[in-house]
């Protein structure tokens, strides 16, 4: 049986641990909501093109409407000011403002930014910007080879600078990449995500052409915004299952390709090691300056975390320690490994100030007349903002944090069957009602500690 549900008013208490100016948002992502897919003007983007490919998306859907935010948007704005976000993460569509990755703007694209951005600051919500949340313009997949090739990097820079010239002093942040990591992996080794590619050598030069990206972006933005920059990464802790070396030896490789393969360039301008060692002839090729380029100086990390992960070498895997349950993506819920995951991460690379730019739940949520009764989502919530004022206590300089999902969305390959948002999305009308969860998290927002 679950505990009981903290009222967000004693929760509030925490805020005691948090500067005064510390953010409460919530987060999505273009492809994820905006719909509108071939509307005024917008290219295919992999993600088009990979739902349209039989048994990649587990429901059959696609993104062509997804919440149809690109027409709704001024009642999702409302709505935001309604649950008192004080920040609000999301991404562009690059294929929306420049339809083939490179070559002509498309002005109807940026005129919806530009108003989705305007209307963001009327209601008092500070917008923070990713350019890329993995939604590759697919004209560039087909003519140029996509992600694997490296002029990617140049033509992203391009994007980017026009992006930065156009809204940058009227964002609050803007992020490179979020989550290299998926792209990469889980769309060059496993297959699961757009393009669909099974190959580990294709990966890891991919990931480095992403890392590339981020820092000649970087490069280009701080040429036309005085705002402030930085870049997205997942990071899921691993542990070994048990005290045996070869679990050890695993846990550290698995930890290397996850969390410092974008770690250690980023901020210390190398690859580790151990991991390059591993990789053998699947590393990728790295070209004189490269590593500079990707190092460059950052005003902020953003981290998105959900969960932890155990490697056990046994067959079958011995079942981890501190088991509290899963949620709806099968994934464990450890709130305490985010906060040790901070500390990790301070005393490791003493990055720039931290927000955690994604967690959040799927729960199997069900619409009872008008609400939705998602209890297992406060707790997640609750608990990991306690895990994140507990970071704090502990010397981490954490300044805001993004509810991931701000509504229920295309969840890639599962599409529209996992639901993480604080408001629930009706895909029959579109309709928009706020779950517990969302007035828990307004309630929370609102309260000063007691
Ligand atoms: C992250 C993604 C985000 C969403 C959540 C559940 O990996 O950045 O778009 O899918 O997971």
């Amino acid at each position: 049986m679950l505990a009981p549900i903290p009222s967000p008013l004693v929760t509030a208490d925490l805020k005691r641990h948090l500067r005064p100016d510390f953010l409460w948002g919530a987060a999505t992502s273009a492809a994820q909501i905006e719909g509108a897919a071939a509307v005024d003007g917008r290219g295919p983007s992999i993600w088009d093109a990979f739902a349209a490919r039989p048994g990649t998306i587990k429901d059959g859907s696609n993104l062509d409407v997804a919440c149809d935010h690109y027409h709704r948007w001024p009642q999702d704005v409302a709505m935001m000011r309604d649950m008192g976000l004080q920040a609000y993460r999301f991404s562009i569509s690059w294929s929306r403002v420049q339809p083939l990755g490179r070559g002509a703007w498309n002005e109807a694209g940026f005129a919806f930014y530009d108003r989705l951005v305007d209307g963001l600051l009327a209601a008092g919500i500070q917008p923070h910007l990713t350019l890329f949340h993995w939604d590759l313009p697919q004209a560039l997949d087909a003519q140029l080879g996509g992600l694997l090739h490296r002029d990617v990097a140049q033509h992203f820079a391009h994007y980017a600078a026009e992006v930065g010239r156009r809204l940058g002093d009227r964002l609050a942040s803007i992020a490179t990449l979020n989550e290299p990591l998926c792209s990469a992996m889980l769309g060059y080794e496993t297959g699961q995500f757009a393009p669909g590619r099974r190959n580990r050598g294709e990966a890891m030069q991919v990931s480095h052409h992403l890392l590339l990206m981020h820092g000649q972006a970087i490069q280009a933005l701080r040429a036309q915004t005085r705002t402030r920059l930085g870049i997205v990464l997942n990071q899921t802790p691993t542990y070994p299952a048990e005290h045996r070396e070869e679990d050890r030896v695993a846990a550290r490789i698995e930890d290397g390709l996850g969390v410092r393969w974008y770690m250690d360039p980023v901020f210390r301008g190398q690859y580790p090691a151990d991991v390059l060692q591993h990789l053998g002839a699947d590393a990728p090729a790295v070209l004189a300056g490269d590593l500079a380029t990707i190092a460059q100086p950052l005003d902020f990390l953003g981290l998105n975390f959900y969960t932890r992960r155990y490697v056990s070498t046994q067959v079958p895997p011995l079942s981890p320690p501190g088991l509290q349950g899963f949620t709806d993506m099968g994934w464990e819920i450890v709130p305490a490994a985010l906060s040790q995951h901070l500390v990790r991460i301070q005393r490791e690379y003493a990055p720039p100030p931290i927000y955690i730019t994604e967690n959040g739940m799927a729960n199997a949520d069900t619409l009872e007349g008008e609400h939705v009764h998602d209890a297992p989502r406060i707790r997640y919530l609750a608990d990991h903002v306690q895990a994140v004022a507990k970071a704090v206590d502990m010397g981490v300089d954490v300044r805001g944090y993004f509810y991931w999902s701000l509504m229920d969305n295309f969840e890639w390959d599962s599409g529209y069957a996992k639901r993480f948002g604080l408001v629930h999305v009706d895909y029959a009308t579109l309709q928009r009602r706020l779950k517990d969860s969302a007035v828990w998290y307004r309630d929370f927002i609102a309260a000063s500690p007691g």
